[in-house]
Parts: C-alpha cells; sequence; structure tokens
C-alpha cells in the first residue's frame, strides 16, 4: 500500500529529470537553428562576404528584413528557456534536498498537472510562439513595392500587439475612402520602451473582459506609448450604474458614487476625496471636489487681480464665443460655466489619483482624455477659445511648451482668445515664458502679472490670435 501510494513522487522525479534533458536537448535545437538561419541570412559566410554585410545592415533592413529584430527575438526564446531550465534544475534540487519529506508528502494529481501546466508548459508554448513568429527575408504578400514592413511588427511578442500593427489591405485590393491601399493602425514609437508593460496590457483574451487596468493604460499614455492600441476585450464597468441625474442637476451637485469604479483609487467615494482629506490620494486640483467652492471660480470677484471674470472674458467678444477647450486639469467646473453662457467646452482630463474623467462626463460635459503628448485632434483655425490653467506652470520644459503652444496657435481661429489663467513661475523664469507667449504676437486684452510667493509670480492673459491672411 505505502509503495503504491509513493509510486507519484518517484515518478515527478524522473520526469522532472527527463524533462531537464530535453529542455537542454532544446535550447541547443534553438541555438542551432538560430545559428543556421544567420548562416543562411549570410553571417557567416567567408570573411569579406561578413565584412560587407556587416557594413551593409542597413540594407538588409531595406530590404524588409529586420535582422536586429531577428536575433532580439531569439534572443528572447533563448533567455526563456534557459530560465524555465534554471527553473526545474532548482526545483528537483529542493526535491533532492528534501528527500525524506518526498517519500512522506504525497502530491496531489491536481497539483502535478497544474504545475506542469503553469511552469512548464505555459514558457514553453511561449517561447515556441515567438520562434514561430520571426519574420523570415521574404515578407509574403507583398505586392508592391510601397508595401513595407510594419517597423515596429517584430519588435512585439504578444500576437494581439502584431496583429494590431500589421497594415490592414483593403479587401479585394481596393482603393479605400481615403485613397490609400491598406490601413495602418498607429502606437506611440515610445511603446518600444514599455514593451514589458504594454505587452501586459495586450495580454488578454479576445472577447472576455479585461483586466480592471485602466491605470495601466494611463500609465503607458503619460510616458509617450500615445496611442495606445485598441484592445478587442470587453471594458469594466461599476457594479451598479446608475442613470445620470438630469443637466439641470448635474452641472453643480457631485455624482452618484456607484458610477464610478473606485478600486485603483485611495478614496472609495466622493466625499473622500474632499481637501479636507489627507488621504484623498491625490495632489492637483486640490479642493476641484467641492461644489461649494467650484460655484466661486470666475464668476465672484476675487483678491488677486490674476482672476478674471468669465463675463469679462466673454465680453470683449460677445456672442462670438461658442466652442473651446480648457487644457488643464479639473473636474469640468470651467465647461460648466461656460456651458450656462452657451458656449461648448472640451475639458482635458487625466485620472491623476482621482476620477477626473468619470466626474466631469458625469456632471454632463465632456472630457478628452488626453496628454501633453500629442498633437491636439482638432483641426486649424477651428476653436474659438483656448484656456489653460493649473497645468502649464514653471516646471515644462520651454521647447515642449513651445511646441505645445504653436499647436495652440494652430487650432485657435482667428480672432480666436487664448485665456492663460494663473499660470505661474519664478520669477527669474518669467521673461522666459513672457516671451513664449507674446512670440505669437497676438492682441493683450488683458494681462496681469502678480505675486504668487516671495519667489514665485501668477501671469494671467487674454490674448487675441490676429487674422493671418498670407
Ligand atoms: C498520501 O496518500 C495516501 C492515499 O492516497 C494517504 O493514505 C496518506 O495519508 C497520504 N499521506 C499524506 C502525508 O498526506
Ligand atoms: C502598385 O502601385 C502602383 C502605383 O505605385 C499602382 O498603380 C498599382 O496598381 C499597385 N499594384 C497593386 C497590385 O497594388
Ligand atoms: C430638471 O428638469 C426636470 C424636467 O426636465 C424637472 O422635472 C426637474 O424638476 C428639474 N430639476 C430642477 C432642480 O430644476
Ligand atoms: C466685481 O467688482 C466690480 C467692481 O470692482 C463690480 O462692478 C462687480 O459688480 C463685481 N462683481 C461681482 C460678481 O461681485
Ligand atoms: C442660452 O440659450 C438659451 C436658449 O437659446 C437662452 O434662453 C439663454 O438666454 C442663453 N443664455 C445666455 C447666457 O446667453
Amino acid at each position: 500500500m505505502g509503495k503504491l501510494c509513493c509510486f507519484p513522487k518517484f515518478r515527478l522525479a524522473r520526469i522532472m529529470g527527463w524533462l531537464q534533458i530535453v529542455l537542454g536537448g532544446l535550447v541547443i535545437i534553438v541555438s542551432i537553428s538560430s545559428l543556421i538561419r544567420f548562416y543562411s541570412a549570410g553571417f557567416f559566410s567567408p570573411y569579406e562576404d561578413m565584412c560587407r554585410k556587416f557594413s551593409g545592415m542597413k540594407d538588409d533592413y531595406d530590404d524588409g528584413f529586420d535582422i536586429k529584430a531577428l536575433s532580439d527575438r531569439v534572443g528572447e526564446v533563448l533567455n526563456r528557456m534557459e530560465s524555465l531550465q534554471e527553473k526545474l534544475e532548482l526545483k528537483v534540487k529542493q526535491m533532492e534536498r528534501n528527500k525524506a519529506d518526498l517519500f512522506r508528502n504525497n502530491i496531489t494529481r491536481f497539483e502535478y498537472k497544474k504545475y506542469l501546466e503553469e511552469e512548464v508548459i505555459g514558457p514553453l508554448y511561449k517561447a515556441h510562439i515567438a520562434l514561430r513568429q520571426i519574420r523570415l527575408p521574404k515578407v509574403e504578400g507583398i505586392r508592391n513595392s510601397t508595401m513595407k514592413e510594419e517597423p515596429l511588427i517584430n519588435t512585439f511578442v504578444i500576437e494581439e500587439i502584431r496583429k494590431y500593427i500589421t497594415p490592414k489591405e483593403n479587401k479585394l485590393g481596393k482603393i479605400n475612402i481615403y485613397g490609400s491601399e491598406r490601413i495602418h493602425n498607429t502606437i506611440g514609437h515610445a511603446c518600444v520602451l514599455f514593451k514589458k508593460e504594454l505587452e501586459e496590457y495586450m495580454d488578454y483574451d479576445i472577447g472576455s473582459y479585461c483586466k480592471d487596468d485602466w491605470n495601466l493604460a494611463q500609465r503607458l499614455m503619460v510616458n509617450g506609448c500615445d496611442p495606445l492600441p485598441r484592445r478587442r476585450c470587453l471594458t469594466r464597468a461599476s457594479k451598479l450604474y446608475q442613470k445620470p441625474y438630469p443637466i439641470n442637476e448635474s452641472l453643480w451637485r457631485l455624482p452618484d458614487d456607484r458610477n464610478v469604479r473606485w478600486s485603483n483609487y485611495q478614496c472609495r467615494n466622493f466625499e473622500c476625496l474632499s481637501s479636507k482629506n489627507p488621504k484623498r490620494g491625490y495632489s492637483k486640483c486640490v479642493g476641484c471636489f467641492e461644489m461649494e467652492k467650484e460655484k466661486l471660480k470666475w464668476v465672484t470677484n476675487s483678491s488677486l487681480p490674476v482672476d478674471f471674470l468669465i463675463s469679462d472674458v466673454l465680453a470683449i467678444k460677445p456672442g462670438e464665443m461658442r466652442i473651446g477647450l480648457d487644457f488643464g486639469i479639473g473636474t469640468g467646473t470651467f465647461a460648466a460655466r461656460m456651458r450656462e453662457h452657451n458656449v461648448t467646452i472640451v475639458s482635458t482630463a487625466l485620472n491623476l489619483g482621482a476620477p477626473f474623467n468619470e466626474m466631469i462626463a458625469l456632471r454632463g460635459l465632456i472630457p478628452l482624455h488626453m496628454t501633453l503628448n500629442q498633437r491636439l485632434p482638432f483641426f486649424d483655425n477651428t476653436m474659438d477659445l483656448i484656456h489653460t490653467t493649473g497645468f502649464m506652470d514653471g516646471w515644462i520644459d520651454l521647447l515642449l511648451m513651445d511646441f505645445i503652444l504653436f499647436d495652440w496657435d494652430r487650432v485657435l481661429r482667428p480672432g480666436g482668445l487664448l485665456w492663460i489663467d494663473r499660470f505661474f513661475c519664478t520669477r527669474k523664469d518669467l521673461d522666459d515664458y513672457m516671451y513664449m507667449f507674446l512670440q505669437f504676437r497676438y492682441k493683450k486684452h488683458k494681462w496681469v502679472v502678480g505675486p504668487k510667493s516671495k519667489d514665485e509670480v501668477y501671469l494671467s492673459a487674454v490674448l487675441e490670435k490676429p487674422p493671418r491672411a498670407i
């Protein structure tokens, strides 16, 4: 009886041993096969040939064959196999050491199966897929020399990312509505630097529920992996989504707590986000979730001359301000006030520690989930107004700011207003930043510089873009 019950353990140890041998063999085979691949790519041909190949790397690339990506991929597979082998060896060693336990403890067949599945078959499968995915020199399906291999494709192993960035040919080889032969889905080039995170983001079962990982998505975006790939999984929603309040109530009321998924925040409801709570979990726009405070903004005379009233700014161009962008971080109060003046404002929003996007949307306003990294998704000369507050401060690099301001200038229409609201920086930087704003030769309607603290100053301005009939 005793003998019988212990039998599976012996088998496990023996199987482990065999697995080790098999894996060792696999590693050797993979090494050899990758060597052969390099050989066939001309890497180990006689000397002159080799030199020619190395100096001619660029040509290889132009042929649509990405040697670096190939060697990266092979390297990755080897690493995977090596770490698997090490893990198995370690396990076997442990078993040897605790020989006594080995006889005493039973491992259930279920555990055994789970171990094989998770620790052995999974990694082997991934390594196998990675090898399969190497694209060899002759890329099939090139109909035209205009079709190039997608430059990032060999960088990624996760099948879903590769599917996403592979150019999609139009059906029947036709020209599509844009006049092009295929559609390229785009991702930010910095995605390459965040390969591990992006692969985690794109690792899901198609059609199933996504992980609750909007914060991973946002982290990728702010780090330059912007645009992010789309996904084919179902986004989770809050458990009991209540219908939003009607617009005559929603603008100035804290939304229902149940309409937000709170799991990735420190707080679990809107009350908790109050500035009085030291553990609220965010540091930008403190107090923006308190409606009594928000109601005072831009409508009551403030003690600071750098605060302008909405009515005064709109009076500069009566009836002309209809659409605009609020670039900053907040809960949409500027847009809410402007809505009362029949002006439609889109508010940029990032969920930096608090549900800013959800809050704006639940108030009945439009949140635009975007970062500083990208060109604004508006056409040239279209916006009546750009308002900015609480975001671009003295931390910002001057060159970055230049690119951003030129982009704002692009989307503002002639006669449109740029409202810089409480920009602040150190006194010694003020001249540089003033130059930034003045270089566009906008008409100055308002321009106020005031003290913020001993070393810092505020700058507020309302500037009008001139006509550019060139
Ligand atoms: C091992 O399994 C046998 C029967 O399968 C059982 O009688 C025995 O108690 C188990 N030993 C331990 C340590 O769980
Ligand atoms: C290849 O491109 C040329 C223009 O560069 C076009 O006239 C031709 O139709 C294309 N052929 C195919 C098969 O797409
Ligand atoms: C909002 O409008 C609805 C009808 O559109 C009305 O029944 C409700 O009383 C209004 N609420 C407030 C606070 O005015
Ligand atoms: C703000 O102050 C100005 C004069 O300084 C006054 O005319 C105006 O009515 C005040 N507005 C509000 C909303 O208190
Ligand atoms: C906004 O539009 C509504 C309906 O057209 C109008 O009744 C209201 O007076 C307008 N509000 C302002 C501030 O112009």
